[in-house]
C-alpha cells in the first residue's frame, strides 16, 4: 500500500467512526422509536448525492464532569450543504445518539457556521432538531452557544427561509431556535417540545404530566400553534417539506420558481360553493381550490386557529399566498389566535415577494370577556399592521359578509389593497343587520304595537340600505362587483397588472408591530 493509500484508508476509518454516532445500541434505540439517524434524515430530505458534510472532526472542549475523557463524535450534530430540486440548501441535524443531541459550544459553532454560510450564499436553512437542550456539563458555554444561534435566526429572518423539524425530545434552549424560524414541522409520537420537562415540573410543581401531553406533536399543531405542519411519520414530514419549498423562493431577492400554468380541476364549480343564506357555513378551501392552478393548495397551520385559512397556491404557474376566513369554524371570525396566524403568514409572504390574495367572509372580531382579556385588541392589531406594512401585490375578494373591524382588517382598500373585488351577494356594513337594527331602531321597535314585525321591517330596511356591495362600490372602496365565475380571471388580471408593483415606505430603523 502506498503512503497515499494509507492516508485515504485512515480518513475512511476516521469518517466511519464519526458516522456511527453514539454507536449501534443507541442507533437501535432510535430506530425502535420510529426515528432515523441524523445522517439518514438529511439524506432522505436532500437530492441524491448532493450532501456535503462539514466539520465531521470537530471535538467538544468540555473539561468538567468527566467530559475530558469522553469523545462525542461530530459533537452530536451533522452539518453541511445539499440541494433540493437542484438548488442549494444549508442543513444540520442533531444526533440524539451522541449525548442526547445536547448542545455544547462546539456543537453550536458547527450550527452557526452553516447558518452564516446560508446567509452569505442566500439559501434556505433547514434545522433538524433532536436534543436534550443545553449540555449541562458545559454550563455557560452551552448557553452562549444557544444565544449565538438565536442571534443568527433573527438576523436571517426575512432574508432566507428557515425551516425547523422537531424530530425528538426538544427541551429547554432547543425549542427557541425553531420558534424563531419560519416553518416548524412535527411528527406524531416523535416530536416533543417544552421549556421545562416533566421531571422538573414534578419537582417544582408536584404535577405529573407525560411528555406527550405536555408538548407532543398534536399539542403544538393544534393548541399552541408552534408547529405549522403535522405528519404521521418522518417520511411524510420530508415529503411535506419538499412540497413547501416548491412554493417558496430561496431568498428575499428572488421570486418563487414558476411552473407550467394549469387550470383548476373541472369538478369544482365556484358558483355553487357559497350558500346564499349568510348563516350557512361552507369550506372556503373549496373556493381556493376552484381558483388555483390544478386546484393544488398547500395549507399552512392547518390544524391551528382553523377559523382562518392560510397557505400557498399557484396562479398561472406563480406562487401566491392565500388568507381566507373559514365560515365553517366559528363563522370565520378573527380572534387572538387567528389574528396571529394571519399576521405571521402575511409577513412571510411580504418578506419573500409572494403576492397575497385575501378571501373575505366573516362577521368581525370575536366578542366576549375571554377574548378581551386574552388581548384581542393587541392580537387583532397585528393583522392591521401586517396588511398595512406589506408592499407585495395585495388583492381582496369579498365573497359574502364583511362586517365591522373585519371589513377593515381583511386587506381593505383603506389598508392599501391594490385591487378590491366583491361578489354581488356581499354584505358590507358596520355590523350584521339584526344587531344594527336592534341598536339604531331600538326606540321604534320598543314602542311599536308589534315589536317583532317592526324589528323584521327595520332589519329588511337595513339590509336593503347597507348589506350589499354597492354602497362601498359607489365610494370607490370596491373596484368591481364581479360574478363568482369571473374570480379566477379577475385575479389573474390583477396579478399580471401588479407584476412590477413598487410601493415605498418612509425610511425608518423598524416599526413596532403589536407583538
Ligand atoms: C447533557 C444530556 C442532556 C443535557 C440528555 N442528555 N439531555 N446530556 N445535557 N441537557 C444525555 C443523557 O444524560 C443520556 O446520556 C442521553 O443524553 C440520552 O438521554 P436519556 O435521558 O437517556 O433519554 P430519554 O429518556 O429519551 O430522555 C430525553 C430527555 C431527557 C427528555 C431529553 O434526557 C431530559 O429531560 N434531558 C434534560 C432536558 C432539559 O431539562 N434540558 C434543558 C437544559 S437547560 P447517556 O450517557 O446516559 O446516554 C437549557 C437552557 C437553555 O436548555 C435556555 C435558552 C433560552
Amino acid at each position: 500500500m502506498t503512503e497515499l493509500n494509507k492516508d485515504i484508508q485512515a480518513l475512511r476509518e476516521k469518517k466511519a467512526v464519526v458516522e456511527m454516532g453514539g454507536g449501534e445500541a443507541a442507533i437501535e434505540k432510535q430506530a425502535a422509536m420510529g426515528k432515523l439517524t441524523a445522517r439518514e434524515r438529511i439524506l432522505s430530505l436532500v437530492d441524491a448525492n448532493s450532501f456535503h458534510e462539514y466539520d465531521m472532526f470537530v471535538k467538544h472542549d468540555g473539561r468538567d464532569f468527566g467530559m475530558d475523557k469522553k469523545d462525542f463524535p461530530g459533537d452530536g450534530v451533522v452539518t453541511g450543504t445539499g440541494a433540493i430540486f437542484g438548488a442549494p440548501v444549508c442543513i444540520y441535524a442533531q444526533d440524539f445518539t451522541v449525548a442526547g443531541g445536547s448542545l455544547g459550544l462546539q456543537h453550536a459553532r458547527k450550527i452557526t457556521k452553516i447558518m452564516d454560510h446560508a446567509l452569505k450564499m442566500k439559501c434556505p436553512i433547514i434545522g433538524i432538531n433532536d436534543s436534550g437542550g443545553a449540555r449541562i456539563q458545559e454550563g455557560v458555554q452551552a448557553l452562549a452557544g444557544y444565544g449565538e444561534i438565536f442571534y443568527r435566526n433573527t438576523i436571517a429572518s426575512g432574508v432566507v427561509p428557515q425551516i425547523s423539524l422537531i424530530l425528538g425530545p426538544c427541551a429547554g434552549g432547543a425549542v427557541y431556535s425553531p420558534a424563531l424560524t419560519d416553518f416548524v414541522f412535527v411528527v406524531e409520537n416523535i416530536s416533543k417540545m417544552f421549556i421545562t420537562g416533566p421531571n422538573v415540573i414534578k419537582t417544582v410543581l408536584g404535577e405529573d404530566i407525560s411528555m406527550e401531553d405536555l408538548g407532543g406533536a398534536r399539542v403544538h399543531a393544534e393548541v399552541t400553534g408552534n408547529a405549522h405542519f403535522w405528519a404521521r411519520s418522518e417520511q411524510e414530514c420530508f415529503e411535506q417539506i419538499k412540497r413547501l419549498v416548491s412554493f417558496i423562493p430561496w431568498n428575499n431577492a428572488e421570486r418563487a420558481r414558476s411552473i407550467a400554468p394549469a387550470e383548476p380541476l373541472a369538478g369544482l364549480n365556484i358558483e355553487t360553493i357559497v350558500p346564499a343564506d349568510p348563516r350557512q357555513p361552507y369550506d372556503v378551501r373549496d373556493v381556493i381550490r376552484a381558483t388555483v392552478d390544478s386546484s393544488d393548495f398547500l395549507e399552512v397551520h392547518e390544524l391551528w386557529a382553523a377559523n382562518i385559512v392560510t397557505g400557498f397556491g399557484r396562479m398561472h404557474g406563480e406562487t401566491v399566498g392565500f388568507v381566507a376566513n373559514q365560515p365553517m369554524v366559528l363563522a370565520g371570525v378573527l380572534d387572538c389566535d387567528s389574528s396571529d396566524k394571519a399576521a405571521r403568514f402575511i409577513r412571510f409572504c411580504d418578506s419573500f415577494n409572494i403576492p397575497i390574495i385575501t378571501l373575505e367572509d366573516m362577521p368581525g372580531y370575536l366578542p366576549g370577556v375571554d377574548q378581551e382579556h386574552a388581548g384581542v385588541i393587541r392580537h387583532g392589531a397585528k393583522v392591521l399592521y401586517a396588511y398595512s406594512e406589506a408592499t407585495v401585490p395585495k388583492i381582496t375578494v369579498i365573497l359574502r359578509k364583511a362586517y365591522g373591524g373585519g371589513y377593515i382588517a381583511m386587506n381593505s382598500r383603506h389598508l392599501g389593497a391594490d385591487f378590491m373585488f366583491a361578489w354581488p351577494g356581499a354584505e358590507i356594513a358596520v355590523m350584521g343587520p339584526e344587531g344594527a337594527a336592534g341598536i339604531i331602531f331600538r326606540k321604534e321597535i320598543m314602542e311599536a304595537a308589534d315589536p317583532d314585525a317592526m324589528r323584521q321591517e327595520k332589519v329588511k330596511e337595513y339590509i336593503e340600505k347597507f348589506a350589499n356591495p354597492f354602497v362601498a362600490a359607489s365610494k370607490g372602496f370596491i373596484d368591481s362587483v364581479i360574478e363568482p365565475r369571473e374570480t379566477r380571471s379577475m385575479l389573474l388580471h390583477a396579478l399580471r397588472l401588479s407584476a412590477g408593483k413598487e410601493e415605498f415606505r418612509p425610511a425608518k430603523k423598524h416599526g413596532l408591530p403589536p407583538f
